[in-house]
């Protein structure tokens, strides 16, 4: 018995040792196994009850009981103690400050000749054009031969066309869309056509790759008045503006008569006589034309007795860097994204 008092004290001495060491829940969930579990020291205790002599097993069983709900007790408030610690400490770390700027992210962005691109498709179309497309790798015979270009012509020089070795070229223009689609779908046709277009040129003006919106209508009865009402809706559209526009006779194998047209200056309007953009000229080349040549429609299979029609080929890279600013063409093909950015917010 005595035995048994002097375990129950010295347990007990050990518990509360123990508890001061306990910092948090896992740590108590231990400690009540170490106390109280299968093999606690308390539940061993209980078990040495049985060894006692009868009449001595109430007063130690009601004093092994007593140290038993003492532990149970002071485990449970700590345990609760110990949560309630922890969950403050979890709302401690993940608290928010409602009042804190929100994380920016950058937000992506429309490259200026996509957009332009885009601009242009969706007023052509509201016009009733419909949008086709044809192969950057062309065969000799779309790219020139068709466009009513001779062997001679100096359009096809190896200083300006890539050739491949099978005689195929990088498309030089997006002219040779035109016959294709003359080709594919007959008189009358209203198409245009974006895309890239490859030269043997690289400088701050020209780049060896670059873009061309090529538009074709061709119908009975067609006149240069209508292609200039094209133009007119196209250009005024794409600037917001009523632009002043000039046409001047040129020359292309494609076209009969052949123009090129200019407008006036986005920047300056011709006023002012050092514009970096139009040198103060005051004029902008944005674009060639004409009526469509005889032997182009016969290349596309229309009887040029009963049709005609007109045609133009647009810079849609000119027309990115006007309407946004931009001075160097190179930089729209080097994907500098800060540049392209700013120079459209400016
Ligand atoms: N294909 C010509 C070029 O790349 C541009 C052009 C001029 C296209 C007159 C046309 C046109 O359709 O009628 O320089």
């Amino acid at each position: 018995m005595k035995d048994i008092l002097e375990n129950i004290q010295s347990i007990s001495e050990e518990f509360d040792l123990s508890l001061t060491n306990v910092s948090n829940t896992s740590e108590i969930m231990d400690l009540k196994v170490r106390f109280l579990g299968k093999k606690g020291k308390v539940t061993s205790l209980l078990r040495l009850l049985g060894s006692l002599p009868a009449e001595k097993r109430p007063a130690a069983g009601n004093a092994v009981n007593e140290l038993r709900n003492t532990i149970e007790s002071i485990i449970q408030e700590k345990t609760l103690a110990l949560k309630n610690d922890e969950l403050r400490q979890m709302e401690l770390q993940d608290l928010i400050d409602v009042t804190l700027p929100a994380k920016s992210r950058p937000s992506g962005g429309f490259h200026p000749v996509v957009e332009a691109t885009n601009d242009v498709l969706k007023i052509m179309t509201g016009l009733g054009f419909t949008v086709v497309l044809g192969p950057e790798i062309e065969e000799d015979y779309y790219n020139f031969e068709a466009l009513n270009i001779p062997p001679h012509h100096p359009a096809r020089d190896m200083q300006d066309t890539f050739y491949f070795d099978d005689g195929r070229v990088l498309r030089t223009h997006t002219s040779p869309v035109e016959v294709r689609s003359m080709l594919k779908y007959g008189a009358p046709i209203r198409i245009i056509c974006p895309g890239r277009v490859y030269r043997k040129d690289s400088d701050p003006t020209h780049s060896p790759m670059f873009h061309q919106l090529e538009g074709l209508l061709i119908d009975e009865d067609i006149s240069i008045a209508d292609l200039k009402g094209c133009l007119d809706v196209l250009l005024d559209s794409f600037f917001n503006k009523e632009l002043k526009k000039r046409y001047r006779a040129s020359y292309f194998p494609f076209t009969e008569p052949s123009l090129e047209l200019d407008i006036e200056c986005i920047a300056c309007s011709g006023s002012d006589p050092g514009c970096r953009i139009c040198r103060g000229s005051g004029w902008l080349e944005i674009c060639g034309l004409g009526m469509t040549h005889p032997n182009v429609l016969r290349s596309g299979n229309i009887d040029p007795e009963k049709y005609n029609g007109f045609a133009w080929g647009l810079g849609l890279d000119r027309l990115a860097m006007l309407k946004y600013g931009l001075n160097d063409l190179r930089t729209l093909f080097e994907g500098n994204v800060p540049y392209l950015l700013s120079g459209r917010e400016a």
